[in-house]
């Protein structure tokens, strides 16, 4: 069995350093508790390195919400996957969809998943339809699309360094997320994707996450019910006492 991944997407927030330490503290605490799961926090950049354990801490890593793939030159305001290596970041979210509305491209995230890989940490990548139809006509085949672009000129071997995120994108930041038997049949035609492009060994292997309007109540069912490896979860990551009662949750899921 895979170890369970949660990871916390805390976005632009919270607004300070103070704030950002006592959330990090406390995920950290309860993280030496858990058993099948992995905490994740993703901060901000400017936060990471204070943030970072001195020593490996149980059950708790650190992840970076974006990156470059350019290995360094003149790209005002960027960070390279070498610079995130290099304080102890071990996870990076590549292909969020607010950083495909701001103009990352499949390319682009392709080019990121590699670089990610190369420089020695796991890409979580994100993929996910905008909307949906009652028939299935467009989703799945953009899905697929995009699923298989996302992974263009990712060398073979490198599947089992990823973590697949599924997040529906009109779920992210909505009231309800997708029911969790939706769930279970989107992420068997994810994995089915990822072993067309890979192998189908690499997709037995392979993490798939859920993400969209995870809260502490619904996590466990998205987890059992929709048999995922884990969660992406926005706002619920920022509420430290959510947060981890949705840990203990998914660690109670057997
Ligand atoms: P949400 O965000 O949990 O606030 O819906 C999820 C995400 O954007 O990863």
């Amino acid at each position: 069995m895979n170890k369970k991944l949660i990871v916390g997407n805390w976005k632009m927030n919270p607004g300070t350093l103070n704030e950002a330490r006592k959330i990090a503290r406390n995920v950290r605490r309860a993280a030496l508790t858990l058993v099948h799961t992995e905490a994740i926090i993703c901060p901000p950049s400017v936060f990471l390195v204070p943030l970072i354990p001195r020593k490996k801490a149980r059950h708790f890593s650190i992840g970076a919400q974006s990156v470059y793939f350019a290995e360094s030159g003149a790209y005002t305001g960027l960070i390279s996957t070498a610079m995130l290596h290099d304080v102890g970041v071990e996870y990076v979210i590549v292909g969020h969809s607010e950083e495909r509305q701001r103009g990352d491209t499949d390319e682009m995230v392709s080019k990121k998943v590699r670089a990610v890989i190369e420089a020695g940490m796991t890409p979580i990548v994100c993929v996910g339809e905008s909307s949906r139809d009652d028939v299935g006509a467009t989703h799945f085949g953009a899905l697929r699309e995009q699923i298989r672009n996302s992974f263009e000129n990712v060398p073979k071997k490198a599947a089992g360094n990823i973590v697949l995120a599924y997040e529906p994108v009109w779920a992210i930041g909505a009231k309800d997320s997708m029911v969790p038997e939706q769930i279970y049949e989107m992420s068997l035609f994810v994995k089915k994707v990822f072993s067309d492009v890979f192998s189908q060994e690499s997709a037995v292997k392979i993490s798939v996450l859920y993400g969209g309007a995870v809260n502490s109540r619904n996590a466990a069912d998205i987890v059992s019910i929709g048999k995922v490896d884990g969660l992406l979860v926005g706002r619920e990551s920022l509420n430290t006492v959510s947060f981890v009662e949705l840990l203990k949750a998914v660690d109670a899921v057997k």
